[in-house]
């Protein structure tokens, strides 16, 4: 076998591994994170939802958002609408990164749970 693909062969596959070990820590991350959330949100009592629904994004919308994007999020002078054209042109680490940290003028969001947040993303989807 000549020299050349067998290098080649030993990179692509080092890439593989990196990609999977990378693939594993993030689902190992994002199941530890689930579980936390998940026990918090009882555990702290507050209103005890635990539900991921959009009725329970409505609120968190209601309670968080409404007072800049519109309660029916048409949006403001300052803050954009939030219709679904816009929503689904983000993907959900886009919409995470917003709602935790905040963007721009958008102030961060960060005492939310994991929950919540779902919760939320799921009513800004429009999803059931
Ligand atoms: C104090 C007013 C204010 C509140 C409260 C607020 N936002 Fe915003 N939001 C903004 C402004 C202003 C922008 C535009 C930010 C920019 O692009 O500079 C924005 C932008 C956004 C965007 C678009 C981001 C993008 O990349 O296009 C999303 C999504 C969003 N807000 C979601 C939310 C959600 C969900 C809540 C409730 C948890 C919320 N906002 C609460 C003011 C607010």
């Amino acid at each position: 076998m000549p020299r050349f693909p067998q290098r080649l062969l030993s990179r692509v596959l080092r890439h593989v591994w990196i990609a999977l070990v990378a693939a594993l820590a993030a689902t190992t991350m994002l199941a530890a994170c689930k579980t936390d959330s998940g026990s918090s949100a009882g555990a702290g009592g507050g209103g005890g939802q635990v539900v991921v629904n959009s009725d329970a994004g409505v609120d968190v919308y209601l309670r968080s958002c409404s007072r800049c994007h519109g309660s029916n999020r048409e949006g403001a002078v300052d803050a954009p609408a939030l219709d679904t054209v816009r929503i689904s042109s983000l993907g959900d680490d886009a919409l995470r990164m917003t709602i935790s940290y905040g963007k721009g003028r958008m102030p961060a969001f960060g005492a939310l749970t994991q929950t919540q947040v779902d919760a939320l993303i799921n009513y800004l989807r429009g999803l059931p």
